[in-house]
């Protein structure tokens, strides 16, 4: 042991990641030299418009698509350059969980919400009763009601299938959750509960990278904010730092487009038309 205090070692550490879609002549950056670190417990938000890589990054980190170059570390673990194999054994373990916008990517469709839930703690050695009780627990946490266990994600509502996704992320204890856009399929009602549903989790210790087009839901809960534009992550700092005092002019745009964040006037429509003139020459 070193024993140096204050050196925690980040659950996720991405350095220098470039991520490129399509053979050849239709090679596309999606990503370019994008760095992230995200400690035990810390919640990261990554904002940034349609198109500009949130998704890819997420897909990166979860080892659905393979980056051109760059690390990637997930609990002292390289996995940039894992093998499928490698990358099973990587997801039986549960380290990292994650959340889609849309909740039927996230769960099987054939399983009901019991299996969902249940089969991962079996999976791993959890006898039958004890999965009964861990599973109750968990639908109380993303407040559902027991009578929901033999459905099928089709037959439960839109917002009760994504507090499901949230449960099924959390079956295995993960260290890092990554939500995707968690809300945004949401009416306000749902978002609000689930945004409550996501704030418990991450008081619980458990690390997030919350992924959103709109720095309002992620200003509330993150304690740190990074901006993706076009492939690259052009500003990261806290919450409070980067809504106050932005230093790219994206970032500028963003806030403008959310004035009520900042506490002060509405930004008016010179400004953000001179802002979008600028990043877009
Ligand atoms: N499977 C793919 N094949 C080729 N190009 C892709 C693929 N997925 C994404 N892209 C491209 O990569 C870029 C980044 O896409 P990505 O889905 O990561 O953006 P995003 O920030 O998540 O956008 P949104 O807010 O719309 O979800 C875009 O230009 C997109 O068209
Ligand atoms: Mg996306």
């Amino acid at each position: 042991m070193s024993g140096t205090q204050g050196e925690v070692r980040p659950v996720l550490e991405v350095r220098d990641l470039d991520v490129d879609y399509g053979a050849r002549r239709r090679r596309r950056r999606a990503l370019h030299g994008v760095g992230l670190s995200v400690v035990p417990g810390e919640t990261v938000g990554i904002i940034g418009e349609t198109g500009s890589g949130k998704t890819t990054l997420a897909r990166a980190v979860l080892g659905l698509v393979r980056p051109s170059a760059g690390s990637i570390v997930v609990d002292g673990e390289e996995v940039a350059g894992h093998s499928r194999r490698q990358w099973r054994d990587l997801r039986r373990r549960g380290v990292v969980q994650y959340v889609f916008q849309d909740p039927l990517r996230s769960l099987d469709p054939d399983l009901t919400v019991k299996a969902s839930l249940t089969e991962p703690l079996l999976v791993r050695g959890v006898g039958a009763d004890e999965a009964a009780d861990r599973v109750r627990t968990l639908l109380d946490r993303v407040r559902l009601d027991e009578e929901l266990l033999d459905r099928l994600p089709g037959e439960i509502s839109g917002g009760q299938r994504q507090r499901v996704a949230v449960a099924r992320a959390l079956v295995t204890e993960p260290r890092l959750v990554i939500l995707d856009e968690p809300v945004s399929a949401l009416d306000s009602a749902n978002r609000v509960q689930v945004l409550e549903i996501l704030k418990e989790l991450r008081d619980s210790g458990t690390a997030l990278v919350f992924i959103s087009h709109d720095l309002g839901s992620v200003a509330g809960i993150a304690d740190r904010v990074a901006v993706l534009y076009r492939g690259e992550l052009v500003e990261t700092g806290p919450v409070r730092d980067v809504v106050n005092a932005p230093t790219h002019p994206y970032t500028r745009l963003l806030l403008s487009s959310a004035p009520t964040l900042r506490g002060d006037a509405p930004a008016d429509r010179a400004e953000r038309e001179a802002l979008r003139a600028l990043l877009h020459a």
